[in-house]
């Protein structure tokens, strides 16, 4: 498939997690995650639902915290830094939630402008009409600038949910399935999307999906969440050379055989 690459750092990880743990009262979501993420690489995590994926990225960006484990992103120990660097770390991570979470009482462009406003203080217009442009260029979607989100498609407002993570120069993204409800088409624009991000902002992503031909054209790696553990990881063909029961029929399903 046709996926431009910018190079992996093998020697530098933007992520790394050790023995993770999260549980709800009694149920043990998480049960001992090992993960490290590498400079410019796409990690996709696959995984049955409530096998705690999005959990998993909440714990990352700050949003939950861990039970127990280790958890360093770009070089801060995430359960011992303050309120204050773990804001600062969080607009260094760009986050595009499950249901793209756009403002609807607000246009394209002002949903694009409240990060940089919020987060970015003294930044003048001329600098935020720029950078608004420059990310609905990558995206594709200069000429909604005006519109409001209930005028955009799915697929659009996955976009500019994209754009506006964009839009703080994010060293990590992190994509909460960013192919759902999507049809065929739209789901491999997103795709390519994902690798053109990658190569033009330099990030480095977690990619959550259940879309295995979107595992397979973003992920550089695959890892598979089973029974709170990442129990497979490789490449997308290694992870799914095997009889394990609990892996074949994500491979069925998706790639009717
Ligand atoms: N804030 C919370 N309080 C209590 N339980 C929670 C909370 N967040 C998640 N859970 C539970 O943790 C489990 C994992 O949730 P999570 O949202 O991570 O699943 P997921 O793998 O992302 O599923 P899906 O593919 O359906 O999005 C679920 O059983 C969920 O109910
Ligand atoms: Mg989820």
């Amino acid at each position: 498939m046709n996926k431009p690459k910018a190079p992996i750092d093998h020697n530098n990880t933007v992520i790394t997690i050790k023995g993770l743990r999260k549980s709800f009262e009694d149920y043990h979501v998480l049960r001992g995650i090992d993960l490290d993420l590498y400079q410019g690489e796409n990690l996709v995590v696959l995984g049955r639902s409530g096998t705690g994926k999005s959990v998993l990225i909440k714990i990352i960006s700050g949003l939950l915290t861990a039970d127990h484990g280790s958890i360093n992103v770009l070089g801060q120990d995430i359960n011992h830094i303050t309120d204050r660097e773990l804001q600062e770390l969080r607009i260094r991570i760009g986050f595009s939630f499950q249901n793209s979470a756009l403002y609807d009482s607000m246009t394209v462009r002002k949903n694009l402008e409240f990060p940089l406003v919020r987060n970015r203080k003294g930044i003048s217009k001329k600098e935020i009409d720029e950078k608004v442009d420059e990310v609905l260029d990558a995206v594709g979607l200069i000429k909604t600038i005006n519109q409001m989100p209930s005028e955009l498609s799915g697929g659009q407002r996955k976009r500019i949910g994209i754009a506006r993570t964009l839009i703080l120069n994010p060293e990590i993204m992190l994509y909460d399935e960013p192919t759902a409800g999507l049809d065929p088409i739209t789901c491999i624009e997103i795709n390519e999307l994902i690798n053109e991000v990658q190569e033009k902002y330099k990030t480095s992503s977690i990619i959550i999906t259940h879309d295995l031909t979107c595992a397979k054209q973003t992920g550089d790696r695959i890892a598979m969440l089973l029974d709170g553990q990442f129990q497979r990881q490789g490449t997308f063909d290694e992870v799914f050379d095997t009889n394990d029961e609990r892996v074949k029929p994500f491979f069925d399903y998706n790639f009717i055989k």
